[in-house]
């Protein structure tokens, strides 16, 4: 496999040793903006109650093992700490978990988003970046979908980011020094090109996973959810991003605000889709395993099709993709999983 060469390892340390209070940094994504924050030159305090995250994957600064619920806690760590800018991670993530059980999510990705608000402010943190999601748009009248398109969430866990994006809205209303970038992450999959950290689920319910996992045998089949779709093949249709891409996007938008740039909202995607049957194909050709696949009714909560407009982060935030290729994304995928296999072992 053949990978681009990492240039935030090479080019140093943009980040001028300032401080970062990230949470959920123990987590998939927040672990590998940790470490990306690490190779650039910023201090970093990772705050995460490990319920899905993992020690091991924070690979630089420091972590304390803490709630977002935990109000006394948080604000004492993050007095503590004085960070420039904060970034928030932590939040449950699973749209069929979310359509099951709302109030679970609307407790830990709304309410929890709320106390960390009014920690941020007791502490006078000017500069947060946040976590958001294309659920937001729910079933988008256009794709790719733009920024400016009306919210219309179908699921409780894009109403509960939503939500908080309306919090960040607000607040940088009334407060002149609180400015925010809301990232709206599109399908995010793939790993640490380095293999030091990626998804660590046991279950994930995540359709490249799910379906790199069945190839490893660790699932019966894979079930696709919906063939009946109006789309070309019948399955839904998503933009794939590679975390790695993902993870600069956090520190273009760090160094967006940092230079005193006005708040905005982004979509972090390619601007391209490919269908879950395209996925699944693509999963089998990289693993070289004919595994089972079944066809099943749709989930509930499913848009048929996801695709991020990105105009606006290529522009505003000069964000350059490097890993746009879903075969590679794929390998990269698979790459990850043999290894967190034998770390499961281990
Ligand atoms: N799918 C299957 N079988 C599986 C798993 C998934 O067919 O075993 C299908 C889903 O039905 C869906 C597609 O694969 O059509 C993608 O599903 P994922 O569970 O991988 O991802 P989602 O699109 O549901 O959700 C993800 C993130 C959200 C984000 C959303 C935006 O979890 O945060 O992408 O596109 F909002």
């Amino acid at each position: 496999m053949t990978l681009p060469q990492d240039r935030s390892i090479l080019s140093g340390a943009g980040g001028s040793g300032k401080r970062i209070f990230v949470t959920g940094g123990a987590g998939y994504i927040g672990s590998h903006v940790v470490r990306q924050l690490g190779e650039q030159g910023y201090q970093v305090l990772t705050y995460d109650n490990l319920s899905t995250g993992n020690d091991w994957a924070v690979l630089h600064g420091e972590l304390v093992v803490g709630d977002l619920a935990d109000s006394e806690k948080l604000w004492r760590t993050m007095a503590r700490f004085r960070p420039d800018a904060v970034i928030h991670f932590a939040a449950f993530i699973e749209v069929a978990e979310s359509v099951r059980n709302p109030l679970k999510y609307f407790r830990n990705n709304t309410a929890n988003a709320l106390n960390l608000l009014e920690v941020c402010r007791k502490c006078a943190v000017g500069a947060l970046i946040f976590s958001s999601t294309a659920a937001v748009y729910g079933i988008p009248e256009r794709n790719p979908v733009q920024e400016d398109a009306p919210l219309s969430p179908i699921n409780p866990y894009g109403a509960a980011k939503a939500m908080t994006e309306r919090f960040l809205a607000d607040l940088a209303f009334v407060e002149p020094d609180f400015r925010y970038v809301s990232l709206r992450y599109f399908n995010v999959a793939s790993a640490d090109p380095q293999g030091r950290i990626g998804q660590a689920y046991r279950n994930p319910t995540h359709l490249i996973t799910r379906a790199l996992k069945t190839a490893l045998g660790q699932f019966p089949r894979l079930e696709i959810f919906g063939t009946d779709y109006d789309t070309p093949d019948g399955t839904c249709i998503r933009d794939y991003i590679h975390v790695e891409d993902l993870a600069s996007a956090h520190l273009a938008a760090l160094e967006h605000l940092f230079h005193g740039r006005s708040s905005g909202i982004f979509n972090c995607g390619y601007g391209k889709g490919y269908s879950v049957k395209e996925v699944v194909e693509t999963v089998a050709e990289v693993t070289g395993v004919d595994f089972p696949v079944a066809t099943s009714p749709r989930r509930e909560g499913d848009p048929p099709m996801l695709i991020a407009g990105n105009e606006k982060i290529l522009r505003e935030l000069s964000w350059r993709p490097r890993y746009d290729e879903l075969r590679s994304i794929i390998e990269g995928a698979w790459n990850w999983e043999k290894i967190y296999l034998e770390k499961m072992k281990s």
